[in-house]
């Protein structure tokens, strides 16, 4: 079967209302994560993994200001004095501290002067013509960018001391422990990535055909409770669990837990965004890096997914011959589907998504953890930059491993079976966890 060759659905079409709700709503939760903290607090080193979040601010508006104002909209620039400033490449996170910087509310004031051009711009747009204005892919992209900066935001947080600033309402809960089995996934193509997502980034491009043979993959992301089931074997003490390096890192980085965690005699703490509480068993475990996941895996008698082994289990419908846009059909995210969007400051108990399962019945894809794949990153056949090398091309072949899925602090514009992310696989203050999965058949 050629998979390749089976009609796919009808592009959507974008509209402008669609266009300006994903604005509006990166801009809301940026904003409220910037307008709960003192000037102070805005422009302190919380980490030097971070910046301070007023650079975060000004960058998000100097982004915007340079596609859609200037690129897009043709029109006089805002603030070109800025542009170096608020480059990401021309500084570390680190050294954004002592940059002359625009104070909070200089910052506020640009994102504001750029957001009013930004209407006229989208209003004068035809959603056609050059790739960048078609289907409104440029101001996408501009949402898309607002939103990774605002988990960015929400993990500057996670990393600060003081007290609770932010207060969301609890994940759902789920009442009887789920069954936390495999699922199999017969032999047989795929089709991974796409051509026609209307804002998929480049690095999503183009749509290919991958064939994998049978393999298992756990229903659900790895939980807590089997996370301490992991360190109360010796998980942490035990090299052979390890890779070389990771058990390099290990040792260096005198990992003991999961990041944010702390043991109180038997029992573990989790502090989340100023609050401590106890661990809960059944979410999904957060913040561990690529090596402790790697780790666990071993442990478990498992091995961490392929990225085509986690687009498959989430996409393809073998009843449709087709991927789907997300785990549960083309339908967009809502709350009985995902845990998305910082409405929750944290994952869900897993089976809580029932209603979020993939054709073959795997749950939470999308939502909860950021999952680590074995993947690292590289470009799909048929790569080309767009529209700029910066955003992708310049971090393929790195040190990076691919995460999948999204978080509870991912907004659903950058939330889809295609989307990737990518980080060093010791990096721990993101909102990432794992799940599993098994070759069953021909080489280990
Ligand atoms: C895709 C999350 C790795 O934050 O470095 C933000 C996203 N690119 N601004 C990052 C991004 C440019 C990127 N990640
Ligand atoms: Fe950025």
């Amino acid at each position: 079967m050629d998979v390749t060759k089976i009609e796919v659905a009808e592009t959507a079409v974008v509209t402008k209302e669609f266009t300006e709700a994903a604005l509006v709503r990166s801009r809301n939760r940026s904003l409220l994560l910037t307008d709960c903290l003192d000037d102070t607090e805005l422009s302190a080193a919380h980490s030097p993994l971070m910046s301070p979040l007023v650079w975060d601010l000004a960058h998000i508006g100097n982004q915007e200001e340079l596609w859609l104002v200037r690129d897009v909209g043709g029109r006089e620039p805002v603030r070109r004095d800025i542009d170096e400033l608020y480059d990401a490449f021309k500084h570390s996170r680190s050294s954004r501290p002592e940059l002359p910087l625009l104070d909070p509310r200089q910052a506020r004031h640009y994102i504001r002067t750029v957001r009013g051009k930004v209407w006229d711009v989208l209003a004068a747009s035809t959603f056609s013509g050059s790739p960048l204005e078609l289907n409104g892919f440029a101001f996408g992209m501009i949402a898309q960018h607002e939103q990774q900066h605002a988990e960015t935001m929400l993990a500057t947080h996670q990393l600060r001391s003081g007290s609770a600033v932010l207060v969301e309402e609890s994940p759902p809960s789920v009442r009887r422990k789920p069954l936390l089995d495999e699922v199999i996934i017969p032999s047989g193509a795929f089709v991974m990535g796409t051509d026609d997502e209307p804002w998929a980034l480049d690095n999503e491009r183009t749509a290919h055909q991958v064939y994998l043979t049978e393999y298992a993959i756990d229903r659900f992301p790895v939980t807590n409770g089997q996370f301490i089931e992991f360190i109360d074997d010796g998980g942490y003490s035990r090299p052979e669990l390890w890779s070389r390096e990771g058990w390099r890192h290990r040792i260096d980085a005198k990992l003991q837990a999961p990041l944010f965690w702390e043991r109180d005699g038997s029992r573990w703490w989790q502090r989340a965004f100023g609050i401590d509480k106890p661990v809960a068993p059944r979410r999904p475990v957060v913040h561990v890096g690529y090596y402790e996941a790697q780790a666990y895996a071993t442990w478990a008698g498992k091995r961490l997914p392929t990225e085509a082994e986690w687009e498959k289990a989430a996409r393809w419908d073998p009843e449709s011959v087709r991927s789907r846009k997300f785990p549960w059909g083309d339908a967009l995210p809502d709350e009985t589907r995902a845990n998305l969007g910082q409405r929750h400051l944290s994952p869900a108990d897993v089976g809580a998504y029932p209603d979020g399962a993939s054709a073959h019945g795997v749950q939470q894809l999308i939502g909860d953890v950021w999952e680590w794949t074995s993947s690292g990153f590289h470009p799909y056949p048929g790569f080309h930059a767009f529209p700029y090398r910066e955003y992708s091309e310049v971090f393929f072949g790195g040190d990076y491993k691919v995460l999948r899925g999204g978080s509870f602090g991912t907004d659903s514009v950058a939330a889809r079976g295609t989307f990737r992310n990518w980080d060093h696989p010791i990096r721990r203050q993101i909102f990432s966890g794992f799940r599993c999965a098994r070759t069953l058949s021909g080489r280990p």
